[in-house]
């Protein structure tokens, strides 16, 4: 039976990075939303389409506010556990906080855990589609995925590679990597809503070989996203350099092994070279932009506007663990922020549009998912855009939709998340 949710609408006719917010945001007031077999239907006027559709089910979500569901474009579902612990910089992170929680995960029973907190945290905060890096270990991707259908979501991830630089327990190798990658990739990828990702961690934590190993992988399965981590932090670039002294730059070593291109989802990359921007704009790889963990780890600051300005897909990401929310109103309102350091004042329409359709685009998924328009499918959220006395009180004095939204972006939480429908269905 098809359902007419009620509420304010909010939807994208185009991107509001490249035209004007007027013409890219379509919000109506008093709105309304046609969901039939998982699918949106229609988008339009309350009254307009009650009358098109009189025997749809009327859910009335009054004044809250009802759009696509958030996509979180990079996080790690294994760093769950750890996410806000205190004091290092990203290599010390890595080796004090990351790596001994990701060796947990070649016991399925902690790994089935970490998966089901991760996706109710997910859906409490309103995404609905999130890509992750799971461990080295093929448990911990069948644990993600396995609990991701069981919720009938639409959910990225795959097998982390490292063979090198990480201890004892967390390093497969070149040809492990590879075949269990291969395995997990035939056995969950376009199952049911799951897509496999090629998941190299980063430069420093794979040998050339097995950097090689999975370029070939890649090559043979292109219809699959790559995803890895480029240009964090300052340690790190070094680090490269001194890996890998015959390449230019940190670009240059995935260039090399074949690891940019349509469908490479490259996490980070604040510090890129006008050489490796130009060059991650000429090869149609997408970037993932990570704010509270590039503030978190006090990594820097990411160039939104050069990014949209290039046309590159860029998708907005809570990297948890090191980000230090699984909150997207916060992960925009940290976007935010740091674009104010770099004196970039960002539109809530384009931190929206970042949240959702940005990283649909990025993950090659911007046709299914990450808009309000008809033929979507129905991962919708609602947003209680008065969740708290100190939101209330700034609403009340709004004079638009924007001065309406803005402030629950900024100071919003998981209690602003009112409702979460997957596949045409509320949740919880
Ligand atoms: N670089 C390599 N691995 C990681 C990780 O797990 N988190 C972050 N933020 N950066 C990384
Ligand atoms: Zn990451």
């Amino acid at each position: 039976m098809a359902q007419l949710l009620l509420g304010q609408t909010l939807s994208f006719a185009s991107n509001p990075w490249h035209t004007p917010i007027a013409e890219a945001a379509i919000h109506e007031r008093h709105g309304a939303v046609l969901v039939e077999n998982g699918t949106i239907r229609a988008v339009g006027k309350a009254d307009d389409l009650r009358a098109k559709h009189p025997d749809a089910k009327i859910i009335n979500h009054g004044n809250h506010l009802i759009m696509a569901g958030f996509i979180d474009a990079h996080a790690h579902y294994s760093q769950t556990a750890i996410i806000a612990s205190w004091g290092k910089r990203l290599i010390d992170w890595l080796n004090t906080y990351t790596f001994p929680e990701e060796t947990r995960f070649a016991d399925r029973t902690y790994a089935d855990q970490v998966a089901e907190t991760y996706l109710d945290l997910n859906l409490s905060n309103g995404i609905t589609t999130a890509c992750a890096y799971c461990t080295i270990h093929p448990e911990s991707v069948d644990a993600y995925f396995e609990a991701a259908q069981k919720r009938g979501l639409r959910m990225l991830g795959g097998k982390v590679m490292m063979d090198r630089n990480a201890p004892d327990g967390l390093r497969d190798t070149a040809q492990s990597g590879y075949d269990d990658s291969k395995a997990l990739l035939r056995k969950w990828h376009n199952t049911d809503r799951l897509s496999y990702v090629i998941t190299p961690r980063f430069a420093p934590t794979s040998t050339e070989i097995q950097l090689e190993a999975t370029g070939a992988l890649w090559a043979e399965f292109p219809d699959c996203l790559m995803q890895t981590h480029l240009s964090e932090q300052s340690e790190e670039i070094t680090w490269v350099r001194e890996l890998f002294p015959d390449q230019q730059d940190y670009l240059a070593v995935y260039e090399h092994y074949g690891l940019t291109g349509p469908g490479a989802v490259l996490g980070h990359s604040i510090y890129l070279s006008d050489r490796e921007w130009d060059a991650v704009k000429a090869s149609g790889s997408s970037l993932a932009h990570c704010p509270t963990s590039n503030a978190f780890i006090g990594s820097g600051l990411f160039n939104a506007k050069r990014s949209h300005e290039m046309h590159i897909p860029t998708g907005l990401a809570t990297d948890v663990g090191g980000g230090s929310s699984f909150s997207m109103l916060r992960t925009m309102a940290s976007a935010y922020e740091i674009g104010q350091l770099r004196g970039d004042a960002l539109h809530p329409a384009q931190l929206l549009w970042m949240a959702t359709q940005g990283s649909a685009d990025a993950l090659r998924l911007g046709s299914k998912i990450g808009n309000l328009v008809a033929g979507r499918e129905a991962d919708i959220i609602v947003i209680n855009l008065a969740s708290t006395p100190v939101i209330e009180q700034r609403v009340a004095r709004s004079e638009n939709f924007w001065e309406q939204v803005f402030p629950t972006i900024m100071l919003g939480d998981d209690r602003a998340i009112d409702t979460v429908y997957i596949n045409g269905q509320p949740i919880g």
